[in-house]
């Protein structure tokens, strides 16, 4: 047994309006989490900074996904919401596991590749330890379990190597100070259910994303009811009936990708929605998505601007939830500190 209580930590960057892939990818799964286990949601405005952010439209993000995290059904009081760069120690952390992780490793993280392109002399230094400051939110609250879409998970087997490195680097010390072994817990990815991975309306080889060209590829949380409708009816499908079984949709990335939203929303499988809906075409399938899709997300959207309208009491919710987080952090930095060798 291990001697780390489950606990799950998640966090969302606050750049670009969130999308239905952030919905469904990640907030709308936090919500059960709840039930089962010690939840803390962070807003990660320190790796938002990574690549440029307007200020105002920084300030603005930040509440905007603490809004969503409450208006989806996160209990505030039971668990944690807090931004991260209210909590100091995720810095500390991440300086230390800069100096655990080796160049080799964060070379290989295939996220950075892509983001860095051609360009890779020119982006920021923060951009290329971005997974190391990952690394420190998970450990710095020796969260057990985290909720992450499938692009995530290399970052995630970043974590549980340089967890694994430091508690190997410090073995000695660590014993010589009376610590159990595990400092740090190797933390596992939760990955469930259908669309973890909501692409662009448009374009069903690419993501769903809050910087596509075309906003015709992508659904906003907040988007209103004709949005959405509009959207939907103008997404790429193509001309064929919707197949009976799930094997019908390989080699119809646009058709998996409507089908895929259409379970994800409905907490089913894409072989249920098959069951309902294979035979009819995309003009019937298409108005039945957007209706769904409307009928889950209004009534969020609404919770979400009645929160933007009242910035007093999302900052009262915010900082209690940071003083929490503190509690945590501190308790890990010291040990930490005291592991490393850092006079007190
Ligand atoms: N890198 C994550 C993303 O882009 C966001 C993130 C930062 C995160 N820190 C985290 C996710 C810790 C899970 C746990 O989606």
């Amino acid at each position: 047994m291990s001697q780390f209580t489950p606990r799950v930590f998640s966090g969302i960057k606050p750049s670009g309006d969130l999308t239905l892939g952030n919905y469904l990818g990640a907030i709308k799964r936090f919500v059960p989490l709840q039930k089962t286990h010690e939840c803390i949601y962070c807003v990660v405005d320190m790796h938002a900074i990574t690549v440029w952010q307007e200020p105002e439209d920084l300030h603005e993000a930040t509440y905007e996904v603490a809004a969503a995290y409450l208006a989806a059904g996160v209990d505030p009081r039971e668990h944690v919401i807090f931004v991260q760069s209210q909590v100091v120690q995720h810095v500390e952390l991440a300086w230390i596991f800069n100096c655990v992780a080796r160049m080799g490793w964060m070379q290989r993280m295939t996220q950075f590749k892509d983001k860095a392109g051609k360009n890779s002399q020119n982006v920021s230094l923060g951009l290329f330890a971005y997974p190391s400051l990952m690394a420190a939110d998970i450990l710095l609250y020796k969260a057990t379990h985290v909720p992450v879409g499938e692009d995530q998970k290399q970052h995630l087997e970043l974590t549980r190597d340089i967890a694994q490195k430091f508690n190997n680097d410090f073995a000695r010390s660590i014993a010589a100070r009376g610590y159990d072994p595990e400092v740090f817990p190797l933390p596992e990815p939760v990955i469930t259910g259908p669309a973890t991975k909501v692409l662009s309306l448009r374009d069903g080889t690419k993501k769903m994303s809050k910087s596509d060209a075309s906003s015709m590829a992508t659904i906003y949380m907040m988007d209103d009811a004709d949005a959405i409708a509009r959207k939907f009816k103008k997404a790429k499908s193509d001309p064929e009936p919707l197949p009976s079984e799930e094997k019908g949709l390989e080699g119809r990335p646009e058709a998996a990708n409507l089908v895929g939203i259409y379970a994800a929303l409905a907490d089913t499988t894409p072989q249920a929605v098959l069951n309902q809906f294979g035979g009819q075409g995309f003009g019937a399938f298409k108005p039945a998505l957007a209706e769904l899709a409307v009928e889950q997300l209004g009534p969020i959207a609404d919770e979400m601007r009645r929160y933007l309208a009242d910035k007093a009491t999302l900052d009262a919710i915010l900082h209690d939830g940071a003083e929490r987080a503190r509690a945590i952090a501190r308790t890990t930095m010291d040990q930490v500190k005291d592991v490393v060798g850092f006079v007190k």
